[in-house]
């Protein structure tokens, strides 16, 4: 007897495959997550092997000339991957900087798409399934609207990025970002806090909030300012950490420092980038601010009840730099006392006011700079870190390292701790535990965990 239930003669549908990478800032690492949801929405399977994929997705990043030589690298060995039905898509910041000129050096790839036109995605996919082989979605700074999506494959269960803001109104001379994610755009205050409700209800604890420029965030609706999104979020049950990537000087107002102090959930870390010591510098970067404007927020910063840890960007060798002006960022770092910093080489970009000008620091200088300032700060860190000795701080379980025998975490001002315990259970991935610190180090801190 048939079974009754059993269709004959008919395969199984095989559902289409994609396979993703990206490269970038945690926007990216978080738009990823955005078109990996709107991908299996539409049908496709997530793979980890390019070589099975129908598609394949390339999610790039142009902030320097050493991450866009590293696409076109990518692209040449897609060449070897071609095969029939295959297909292949440039997402990101390379995607919108080069347009369609990506199709002549790549003739293979069929879709080429910058941020600002994910929200058109589903759309671009159907052409793309439909044989056209030149889609571009490039919405270079024409879009008002946000890439919102119930969609969001989140690649961690207790830790989540919510963007709030998209784009870039500031036009720094050296940076490509205004060019390649579009106009600044925010989503409303209640899309926000819906979203964060729905991450808390099913799990998320910290919750880091993402923006270019997080903290110019203007609710369209008027409702709320950033610091208020941040004490909301904070005070919803479930929720023990939120953090806020990047701020922007010329933004950083002080109802922010007091949100830190007034709501323990709110991280006690702000990632404010400085790029330079100089205000002559400064002038030429375009970043509308004086050393002397930044120091007051850091003085604000200082004066707060919370130990607030503050971590920093820092270009070097910008055109016009001079040694005095190099050595003004090094009093600068010293004088703040960053308790981290992500220092680079000046890199010219396509389309950027800075392109223009003349370089006048050789590379030679540009490395030697680059190399004192670390140098100092690796020194300076070790002496900051030591303050944590023998203290007790809570830690977020993020892994084990089996091989040390350690468990890995992270403290609410972003540093990593890595502990032991007596006990013959080890704490969850996600759990939240108090560590004793017994040993410090410049990037990171060590202890026991303690009831
Ligand atoms: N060259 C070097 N560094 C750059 N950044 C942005 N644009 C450039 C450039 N053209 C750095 C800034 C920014 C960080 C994300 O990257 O320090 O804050
Ligand atoms: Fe890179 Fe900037 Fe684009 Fe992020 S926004 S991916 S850092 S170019």
């Amino acid at each position: 007897m048939t079974n009754p239930f059993q269709i004959l003669d008919q395969p199984a549908i095989q559902p289409k495959t994609f396979y993703i990478e990206t490269f970038g800032c945690q926007m990216n690492a978080h738009d990823s997550e955005k078109v990996i949801g709107t991908l299996q929405h539409e049908g496709y399977r997530q793979v980890q092997d390019e070589a099975v994929a129908d598609l394949v997705l390339y999610n790039t990043c142009s902030i320097r000339d050493k991450a866009e030589q590293k696409v076109f690298h990518r692209l040449n060995e897609y060449k070897r991957m071609q095969g029939e039905g295959k297909k292949f898509a440039v997402l990101g910041c390379v995607a919108q900087q080069e347009g369609a000129k990506i199709f002549e050096r790549a003739p293979y790839v069929s879709l080429v798409a910058g941020s600002a036109s994910y929200r058109n995605l589903p759309e671009m996919l159907r052409r793309l399934e439909a044989g056209e082989n030149r889609i571009t979605g490039l919405d270079d700074r024409q879009t008002d609207e946000t890439f919102d999506t119930e969609f969001t494959a989140r690649s961690n269960p207790h830790r989540g990025y919510i963007t709030i803001i998209e784009g870039c109104d500031k036009f720094c001379s050296y940076c490509v970002v205004p060019y390649t994610r579009g106009k600044e755009r925010s989503r409303t205050s209640e899309s926000v806090l819906a979203e964060a409700r729905r991450m808390a209800d099913v799990g998320f604890t910290d919750i880091q909030l993402l923006g270019q420029n997080v903290n110019s965030y203007r609710d369209p609706s008027g409702k709320m300012s950033f610091a208020e999104v941040l004490g909301a979020i904070g005070e919803m049950t479930g929720v023990r950490r939120v953090r806020f990537t990047t701020s922007h000087p010329r933004d950083f107002t002080h109802d922010i420092v007091e949100v830190i102090d007034a709501v323990p959930a709110v991280c006690d870390h702000v990632h404010l980038p400085v790029q330079s010591g100089s205000s002559a510098v400064l002038k030429a970067m375009q970043r509308e601010y004086t050393r002397e404007w930044y120091l007051e927020r850091v003085a604000w910063m200082k004066a707060a009840k919370s130990d607030i840890s503050m971590t920093t960007d820092i270009i070097v060798g910008f055109p016009g730099e001079t040694e005095e002006d190099f050595e003004q960022t090094l009093s600068m770092l010293a004088e703040v006392n960053y308790d981290g910093v992500f220092a680079f080489k000046y890199s010219p970009r396509p389309n950027t006011p800075a392109v223009g000008m003349a370089e006048t620091v050789s590379e030679e200088v540009k490395s030697a700079r680059l190399n004192r300032l670390l140098e100092q700060q690796r020194e300076r860190q070790r002496v900051s870190y030591a303050r944590h000795l023998n203290t007790t701080m809570e830690v977020m379980v993020e892994g084990y390292n089996h091989q040390r025998g350690q468990i890995a975490g992270r403290s609410s001002q972003n540093k990593t701790v890595n502990f032991t315990t007596q006990q013959p259970i080890l704490p969850a991935v996600g759990n939240y535990v108090n560590v004793k610190i017994t040993q410090t180090f410049p990037n990171s801190l060590v202890g026991e965990m303690v009831q």
